[in-house]
């Protein structure tokens, strides 16, 4: 019987092949959870990934899944009841940005980013909490938002607005499924390594600008984020909802808009 702060809870985490969403799966699994590794394009990162995280003792599944579309959110809950017989935490994680000036902003960009960060959340959740309805349980919400939730990003004005939305949309769920025992939060994430920003990472010059406003002098890891969604997930935030938890070096507080 795995032991750790998360044992006994099974876990959906979307976009778990990499990055922030590889960390999470790998360290709930390491705290004790079951966990659904949802991966979109990469399946043998996502099975090199579940094989990791059952290497701590845990039961994990792969499952592939576009969260843009209904369908594949139905599934993500579907599976996650049908072969780990149940989910209380569901991280939606998975994300896009796309570079481009505001005018420049295409039809298809507009959908890309806004479907994936913000109606794969949405949907996905409404998939879960009917779920957790039907079966009278209680569960949490962590959304991965972003520093651009609350920050100004020039040329990323898409990205912007789904963070933006996926800001509202917690604080609003945290208040009408509260009742329901379900708990809402985001965690807002700034300069993680990861391969998101790779493009920015590899930059010298616009890398040792943007460390220049982290007081904490780094850029971010994963387990730097990790560690608070194991806590958020944990009943140790049993009383914790509705509220943005920020993973930045500082950044946000050091930051002047222009
Ligand atoms: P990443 O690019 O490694 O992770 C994004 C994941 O989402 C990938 O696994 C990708 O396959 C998956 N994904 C993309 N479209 C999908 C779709 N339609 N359906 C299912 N999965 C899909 O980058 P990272 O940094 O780990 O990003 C994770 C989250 O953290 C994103 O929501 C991102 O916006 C957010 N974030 C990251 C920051 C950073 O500094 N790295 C800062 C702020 C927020």
């Amino acid at each position: 019987m795995p032991s750790g702060r998360l044992a006994g809870k099974t876990a959906i985490v979307t976009g778990s092949s990499s990055g922030i969403g590889q960390g999470i799966a790998l360290r709930f699994a390491s705290e004790g959870a079951n966990v659904v590794i949802d991966f979109h394009g990469h399946p043998e990162a996502g099975e090199e990934t579940r094989a990791k995280a059952e290497a701590s003792g845990v039961k994990a599944i792969l499952v592939k899944s576009d969260v843009s579309k209904i369908a594949d959110t139905a599934n993500l809950v579907e599976q996650a009841w049908s072969q780990l017989g149940g989910c209380d935490v569901l991280v939606n994680n998975a994300g896009v940005e796309k570079n481009a000036a505001f005018l420049d902003v295409t039809e298809d960009d507009y959908d890309l980013v806004l479907d994936t960060n913000l109606k794969g959340a949405f949907f996905l959740t409404q998939a879960f909490v009917k779920r957790l309805r039907d079966e009278k349980m209680r569960g949490c919400v962590i959304n991965m938002s972003s520093v651009h939730e609350d920050m100004v990003f020039p040329n990323f004005a898409t990205y912007c607005a789904s963070k933006g939305g996926v800001r509202m949309l917690m604080r609003d769920l945290a208040v009408e499924l509260g009742p329901m025992g379900i708990r809402v939060n985001n965690i807002a994430p700034g300069a993680i390594s990861t391969p998101i920003n790779k493009s920015l990472l590899e930059d010298k010059p616009k890398l040792d600008a943007l460390l220049k406003n982290i007081p904490l002098g780094r850029s971010g890891s994963v387990e730097d984020v990790a560690g608070l969604a194991v806590y958020l997930a944990s009943d140790e935030a049993a009383y914790v909802t509705g509220s943005t938890f920020v993973v930045d070096g500082g950044l946000m507080r050091n930051y002047h808009e222009q």
